[in-house]
């Protein structure tokens, strides 16, 4: 079932988990995000999507407090959990990323370090945002490896990163981004490098922590389709600005901008129909 339909009033923007009033511009080329509006509720999966050079990565590294401050003109406000994001220090904003946002990006094999058994990798996670023993460190990162369905013996947790399938490899990046249990986890074209079958499976697990532990998720793809499947409300982004933002069974089957139109009418592999019956399906 579907949520009702959330407009954008003062209620919601205050109830928000997250909510942004942005514009970004690097140097003196063009703004890439042009007065963006996005309030994401607690525990919803919400969908981001444009095209490649749209603005997305720039709206998730600005969430992280990740935009250089001095080089990049980022105007606006990011509210979160009653504080503005973008007037952060530093040393605030490295507290919160990992521990209460986290980021999983696209190419596993490359996000993690080649050269340190996993173990190893998932031991600094915890630690970056967390004290005490090895068994209270060794009984988190084993919960984390179970909550994104891996093996969490010995012998896994020794393996290196080559040593594992792609989806495996993702899975554990997954499981580093939950080891703080974050209130938002941002996935960044996180499913985009996967195969079909090996993607369906990530997003699966991605509704699964959504449901298990209320996390929320800023799901961003340059792929409508995919987001039928797990996305409450879809934001639809376009030469940075929002054109569309609602319920997803309602963007996908009567879309009101020209732009998600066009985006519809490109995917020749899936007729509208079945997006709605994805979407309804759920
Ligand atoms: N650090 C940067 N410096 C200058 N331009 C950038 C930087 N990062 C992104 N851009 C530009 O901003 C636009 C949006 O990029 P990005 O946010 O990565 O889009 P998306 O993730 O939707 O593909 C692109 O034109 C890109 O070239
Ligand atoms: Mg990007």
């Amino acid at each position: 079932m579907f949520r009702n339909d959330r407009v954008l009033t003062d209620k919601s923007q205050r109830d928000a988990l997250l909510s942004a009033h942005l514009s970004v511009q690097y140097g003196n080329k063009p703004p890439v995000l042009r007065g963006v509006q996005l309030d994401i509720q607690h525990g919803e999966v919400l969908g981001l999507i444009g095209q490649s050079g749209s603005g997305k990565s720039t709206l998730a590294m600005a969430i992280l407090g990740l935009i250089d401050r001095k080089r990049v003109d980022a105007q606006g406000s990011i509210f979160f959990e009653g504080s503005d994001l973008l007037t952060l220090r530093e040393a605030a904003l490295r507290s919160l990323r990992g521990r209460k946002i986290a980021l999983v990006l696209q190419s596993p094999l490359s996000s993690l370090n080649p050269a340190l058994k996993i173990r190893t990798q998932l031991r600094e996670t915890w630690r970056a945002h967390a004290s005490g023993s090895s068994a209270d460190c060794d009984s988190t990162i084993r919960k984390a490896l179970e909550s994104v369905s891996l093996p969490s013996d010995d012998d896994f947790l020794r393996k290196y990163p080559a040593q594992m399938s792609v989806g495996q490899a993702q899975r554990v990046l997954i499981a580093m981004a939950v080891v703080h249990r974050p209130a938002l986890l941002i996935a960044d074209e996180a499913t985009s490098a996967l195969d079909v079958i090996t993607q369906a499976e990530i997003l699966k697990l991605f509704r699964e922590l959504n449901q298990n532990f209320g996390m929320a998720i800023l799901y961003i793809s340059h792929d409508l389709a995919s987001v039928a499947g797990i996305c409450d409300r879809v934001a639809i982004l376009h030469q940075g600005e929002i054109v569309e933002f609602g319920n997803t069974q309602k963007v996908l089957t009567s879309p009101s901008h020209e732009y998600t139109q066009r985006l519809l009418a490109a995917m020749p592999r899936m007729p509208q129909a079945s997006f709605a019956a994805k979407a309804a399906a759920r």
